[in-house]
């Protein structure tokens, strides 16, 4: 009852703020508002991170900036505002602890990552290439699509005390994940946000495969885009989260709501999205069984 009581709290929380930030935008007049606080927001960057050579390996060392924190607020703020249930960690520490934490859980020996000093995290090199630059490159294909699936899979297969429950990864869009075309093998990288532990694994689980899929409608053509879904889906294999997932496949018309979807769909048209949208419901629809 408390839950319920406090989740509605929240609810009316934010229906406050949208409705100030819905106020502020008219009375700005900014027409594409979505675009300019979309914008904004990707040019806030809080981390810097490069790739270095020790020794005779390359690693990539990811390193808070100065005042990041308080962007975290900020960006926490945002996820809070168009209903995202994810948030970054403010301390650096526990930032650190759970980059280390979930390179340990998801690659075991494999791929190691250690925090150095007080902002900074080193992580072994992940072979293979982004599934973003496989779409820039126009080299997409339905086996890099399905690995990805698979892993998302076996991941959220794997037990994480901080969660309490199955693990979730939180932003698995297309950069997050490097694809190794010698072993066809995807991995999940960038462990920088973390759902909310109100969320049960059902929900964390649609909400990342949510993710994908609004990137992945963001850089595919129409023709690509269903058969992309569902050989996405097919991979990933877990029949309650894909009915969990269809509950999320809906256009809200609220302010927040069509923010995020701007934002995860690469600033797709709002008739493209609702177009495909539509088209992915039908074909994930359960078909009537015909036989006698
Ligand atoms: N361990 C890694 N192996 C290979 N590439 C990496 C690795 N870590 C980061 N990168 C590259 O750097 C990019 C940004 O790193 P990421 O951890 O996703 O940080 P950000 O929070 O900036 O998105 C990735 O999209 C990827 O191209
Ligand atoms: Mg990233």
């Amino acid at each position: 009852m408390r839950e319920v009581l406090a989740e509605s709290k929240v609810s009316l929380l934010r229906f406050r703020f949208l409705s100030f930030g819905r106020r502020i935008g008219k009375s700005l007049q900014v027409k594409n508002l979505s675009k300019v606080t979309g914008a904004a927001i990707e040019s806030v960057k809080i981390n810097a991170i490069r790739p270095e050579l020790r020794g005779n390996r390359l690693k990539w060392v990811k390193r808070r900036r100065l005042g990041s924190s308080l962007l975290a607020l900020g960006a926490n703020a945002f996820f809070f505002l168009v209903g995202a249930r994810i948030h970054l960690w403010i301390r650096l520490k526990k930032w650190q602890s759970w980059e280390v934490a979930c390179f340990r859980l998801l690659y075991g020996r494999a791929h190691l990552a250690v925090p150095e000093g007080r902002r900074t995290v080193c992580v072994d090199e992940i072979p293979g290439k982004s599934l973003d630059d496989y779409a820039d490159q126009g080299i997409l294909t339905t086996r890099e699509i399905e690995a990805a699936g698979r892993e998302l899979s076996r991941a959220h297969g794997l037990w994480c005390e901080e969660l309490h429950g199955y693990w979730s990864h939180g932003d698995p869009h297309l950069d997050n994940i490097i694809y190794d075309s010698r072993t066809d093998r995807a991995r999940l990288i960038d462990f920088e946000v973390i759902h909310s532990k109100s969320l049960s694994a059902l929900e964390r689980h649609a909400d990342d495969l949510f993710v994908f899929l609004q990137h992945l409608m963001g850089l595919t053509t129409r023709e690509q885009w269903i058969p992309f879904a569902l050989a996405f889906i097919s991979a990933y294999d877990r029949p309650m989260v894909t009915e969990k997932l269809r509950e999320r496949l809906n256009m809200t018309n609220n302010w927040g709501a069509a923010i995020w979807w701007n934002l995860r769909t690469d600033y797709l048209l709002r008739t493209e999205i609702i177009e495909r949208v539509g088209a992915l419901n039908r074909a994930l629809k359960p078909r009537r069984c015909l036989c006698a």
